[in-house]
């Protein structure tokens, strides 16, 4: 039949290349599971109580090309604008190689963070050559695999200090000569704490009790100080030293390490990461190797596998939150790994001495520009420095801001008086003169090179080698830096590989066209703190995608400024808080959590200062509502909230929510619901609708946001209109928040923006119906697997008709039990099928939690459920005592290409059993670069930055 051009008109279809499976092969798995259609299938899994039937109210979908062009419509009311502002934000040029190669390739942006150390060496190893670049910049004895912001790893600071501090104090001191958005994020910070905050000059910093203190070196100011006898001081009454610094700076100066400081944070921003109006950038922390345990964040260590070959690991993980639960002070998840990442090879691209050239040159301008400064009569407030100069110009500074404008360059306003001038590794002799001329001042950048010398007194100036690991000496030409990229890559699994079915952490597709806008400069190159009217097409992005998140929650109000699921719980608890306060009720501070909670709600709780009583969980995985009735009524007079996961952390609709919000209700409390699972709800039920008061949702599972090895990240929260006055805001600008806000939980004011495109294009191109499509999909994908396994291996928990929600709990412990096999042995011999082990032991121990999302085709669930039989097939060589366990090939999983070619071999199973258990292997074969670790030896042996050279050698 002759088709009309409308029929082939042709339209990219996003909605059809975003779902793996198509409508045949939907079909193929409703018939496996006896159900009708998809209508069906959510009408049977997802409860009355919660159901919303109505379309969602959003704009038609775009197709790809479409959305590009309205983006960049959006894009294009952005102003471009040279930035000098500094505040902690600085002009840096993003490696091409590393641009292109890391931040645009999802062999880098696809992976998951590396819990599964044996498939995630690559990125392990970049982690750990940014923890040795930390460590080795700021002269402590090691670092951490990064933290959100500056902002935050100041208040990460402040609180560790809190928590190992020998002093009884409760206050800590703050240089008064800090960032003002730092200071915003203490004070947010420290209030619920009970920590008293003593802001001052340094020379003060030893006049009270404190249990610990942040400089500030360089101050914001832009001076460099001798901050020795005031560290002495402060450490001689017993308090704990934390400096806030610039890498680049470090370069050049003498480290904070050697001076006596305790800890070392900051942004790693200019080493090679876009400003994204904010982030996502790493922040970091260096600390005393006493103070390793107490480390908040992620540590990579070295250890060995089961070959005695050097790997790398996650190390102490006790430390973190998932385990330290209610005892945490830090409720740090998703981090910044993968603009970590960036810094880290910004650092061995450029090599010591690059990293010289680059400070030499930025502190060479700056001196030229105060010395032409000083000559012409405009004064320097700042007697030191290294790239950033107060200038005072009574009356004068909006005239200046204003003529630097006029020449295409921004200046920070500190206030009507004095003006900040900030030069970076962008900035050019032109921009110099240009600066010059705002003020008023004509001098010659190549006149006074001649002559100037460095402020910085010669005790100051650094002499300590850094950075002499050969990986930051190896990788400068392209080539090799592109080779280098490569083979890390090639040792991981990231989606661009395979299925990555790790329940609760929604791995779905990100797409290319949604992420493409982010690199483009007028999202990637606008300042934090540029002024408003640059940044309007962002505004206009923001209140899209916050109209859009209101209405597929069903909440009344956004807040998009927490950077990750972790800060939107703790914004959300904030608020809960204050409205409580509000009323009259401030006592309220008793925080009910399902036992079976993320490892993070606890911590926001205890960082909110909230006590947190733990609810049970039922037989069948749901919250165990007589045990949630008796609490709330016992602590009806201090009841403060009820923080749920919904679907549960079992991956269940339970049908008692509703009774279960009304119950907390009823007791004076409010309900925080964690929506990092909302993947499994988006247009099918909304839980501002059903009874919750505040959810954050994770756009890094639902809304695309790749999770980059680890983070970036953002959690917004939503909140219903009594709280809505609360949520937060930050001092530097209005704009973003409510008066009554709850101050900033983040640096930036509207937290990670560079990425928040990302989830903008996602709902663009979805719509309503491929919003719903998608939960359907993922609903459908998650019980034909469970269906699939289940004849092999029992499915935990099943809600209502048998079903699951998103997710499904297989339960190993019969297995383990019954033959020693663990859900460690599966997880690891997945690795030899190519597949990324689901999460494992979250939240019961002894289990895997699938997630496929809508995402994966019937061929891919087909292949890791193929693969899963096969494993299951071995299990019973165990159980049938054909084979010991011991010299199983599930216990000696991951097999390594070298451990299969290697002479000896002295296995009862064959080396084509080992390596390739099932034929589609044959063409396509990942080889895990390491065997099974050693986790032992590594605890044992603590080392958390390169390896010495000898070893390289
Ligand atoms: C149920 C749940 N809540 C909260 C979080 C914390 O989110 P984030 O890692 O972004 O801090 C997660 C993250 O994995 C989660 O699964």
């Amino acid at each position: 039949m002759r088709r009309s051009l409308q029929d082939l008109e042709y339209r990219t279809d996003f909605v059809r290349r975003h779902l793996g499976p198509g409508p045949a092969q939907q079909r193929e798995m409703l018939d496996e599971l006896g159900i009708d259609s998809l209508a069906d299938l959510i009408d049977k899994s997802v409860p009355k109580s919660i159901r919303w039937d109505g379309d969602l109210d959003l704009p038609a979908e775009l197709t790809e090309p479409e959305a590009i062009v309205r983006l960049r419509e959006i894009a294009e009311r952005n102003t471009v604008v040279t930035s000098m502002i500094g505040m902690g934000y600085y002009g840096t040029i993003v490696p091409p190689v590393i641009q292109r190669n890391v931040l645009e390739n999802p062999a880098w942006y696809t992976a998951y963070t590396p819990y599964q150390p044996e498939i995630s060496q690559g990125r392990l190893e970049a982690l750990l050559n940014f923890q040795t670049m930390v460590s080795d910049l700021t002269g402590m004895d090691l670092a951490n695999a990064s933290l959100l912001d500056e902002g935050t790893a100041a208040a990460e600071a402040m609180a560790m200090c809190h928590r190992v501090t020998k002093t009884d104090s409760d206050s800590f001191f703050v240089d008064e000569d800090c960032h003002p958005q730092t200071l915003a994020v203490l004070e947010t910070r420290a209030e619920p704490l009970g920590i008293e905050l003593v802001v001052g000059p340094v020379e003060e910093a030893a006049d009270t009790a404190v249990f610990g203190a942040l400089l500030h070196y360089p101050g914001s100011s832009g001076l460099v100080r001798d901050l020795a006898a005031t560290t002495e001081a402060l450490k001689a009454q017993g308090a704990l030293v934390a400096v806030a610094s610039d890498l680049l700076a470090l370069v050049t100066l003498t480290p904070p390490g050697e001076w006596g400081a305790d800890m070392v944070v900051g942004s790693s921003q200019r080493f090679g990461v876009p400003f994204g109006y904010g982030g996502p950038h790493a922040g970091f922390m260096g600390v005393r190797e006493e103070f390793t345990r107490a480390l908040p964040g992620r540590l990579v260590g070295v250890t060995v596998d089961d070959d005695g070959h050097t790997a790398y690991r996650l190390t102490l993980q006790t430390r973190e939150q998932h385990i330290r639960r209610q005892k945490a002070t830090s409720n740090i998840c998703t981090a910044q790994v993968l603009l970590a990442v960036m810094a880290g090879l910004y650092a061995s691209y450029h090599g010591p001495d690059g990293l010289r050239t680059i400070a030499g040159r930025v502190h060479r301008l700056t001196s030229i520009l105060a010395t032409g400064f000083t000559a012409g009569g405009v004064a320097v407030a700042n007697e030191t420095f290294f790239d950033t100069l107060t200038l005072s110009v009574p009356g004068r500074a909006d005239e200046v801001v204003a003529a630097a404008l006029a020449q295409g360059i921004n200046l920070r306003r500190v206030d009507a008086d004095t003006v900040g001038v900030s030069v970076d590794e962008t900035t050019t002799k032109a921009m110099v003169s240009a600066v010059w001329s705002a003020f008023g001042v004509e001098a010659s950048v190549d006149a006074l090179d001649a002559t100037v010398e460095s402020p910085v007194p010669t005790h100051l100036q650094r002499t300590s080698d850094f950075l002499t690991h050969p990986v930051f000496h190896r990788y400068h030409s392209e080539t090799e830096m592109l080779r280098y990229l490569r083979r890390m890559a090639d040792k991981d699994v990231a989606l661009d590989r395979s299925m990555i079915p790790l329940g609760s952490c929604t791995m779905k597709l990100n797409g290319t066209t949604e992420m493409v806008p982010i690199t483009w400069p007028e999202f990637a190159n606008i300042h934090p703190f540029a002024p408003l009217d640059q940044a309007a097409g962002y505004r206009e992005l923001f209140d899209e995608l916050e109209a859009w998140l209101v209405e597929i929650t069903g909440y009344d109000a956004v807040s998009l400024q927490p950077n990750a699921g972790s800060q939107g719980e703790y914004a959300g608890l904030l608020a809960i808080r204050a409205y409580h306060r509000s009323r009259g009720e401030g006592h309220r501070d008793i925080c009910l959590i399902p036992a079976s909670a993320h490892g993070t709600n606890p911590a926001s709780a205890a960082m909110a200062g909230l006590k947190v009583v733990v609810v049970d969980t039922a037989e069948n995985g749901n919250i165990d509502v007589a045990d949630l009735t008796a609490k709330a009524e016992e602590h009806r007079d201090s009841l403060a909230a009820l923080m749920v996961t919904y679907p549960s952390t079992h991956g269940v609709f339970e049908a008692e929510i509703t009774d279960v919000c009304r119950i907390v209700h009823e007791n004076g409390g409010q309900v925080y619901l964690d929506g990092a699972n909302l993947n499994a709800m988006v247009g099918v039920a909304k839980p501002g609708e059903f009874g919750a008061d505040v959810s954050h949702l994770n756009l890094h599972k639902t809304f695309c946001i790749p999770h980059g090895g680890g983070g970036p990240g953002v959690g917004p929260i939503g909140v219903k209109s009594h709280l809505a006055p609360f949520i937060p805001n930050h001092p530097l600008v209005a704009e973003a928040g409510p008066d009554t806000g709850a101050g900033a939980v983040s640096a930036a004011p509207w937290g990670s923006p560079g990425i928040l495109p990302i989830s903008w294009m996602f709902i663009a191109l979805m719509s309503a119906d491929g919003l719903r499509a998608a939960t359907e999909v993922a609903i459908l994908n998650a019980n034909y697997v469970a269906h699939r396994l289940a004849p092999s291996y029992p499915i935990l928990y099943t809600g209502a008709g048998d079903l699951v929600a998103h997710e499904c709990i297989i339960d190993l412990r019969p297995i383990t039990k019954e033959t020693a096999v663990t859900a460690d042995d599966v997880a690891k011999r997945l690795m030899d099928f190519g597949f990324h082990a689901p999460t494992m032991s979250f939240p019961v121990p002894g289990t895997l939690m699938i997630e496929p999302t809508e995402s994966e085709s019937k061929f891919e669930l087909d292949r890791f459920c193929d693969a899963m039989l096969a494993i299951r097939a071995e299990i019973e060589d165990v159980e049938a005592g054909r084979i010991e366990v011991e010299d199983s090939p599930l216990r000696h999983a991951p097999h390594t290409a070298y451990a299969i070619s290697s002479e000896e071999w002295d296995r009862p199973y064959t080396r084509e059993q080992g390596g390739f258990p099932v034929p589609y292997l044959r063409e396509s074969k990942y080889w895990p670069p390491v065997g099974r670790i050693d986790h032992k030896y590594g605890d044992r042996n603590i080392m958390c930055a390169c390896p010495p050279i000898e070893s390289y050698q």
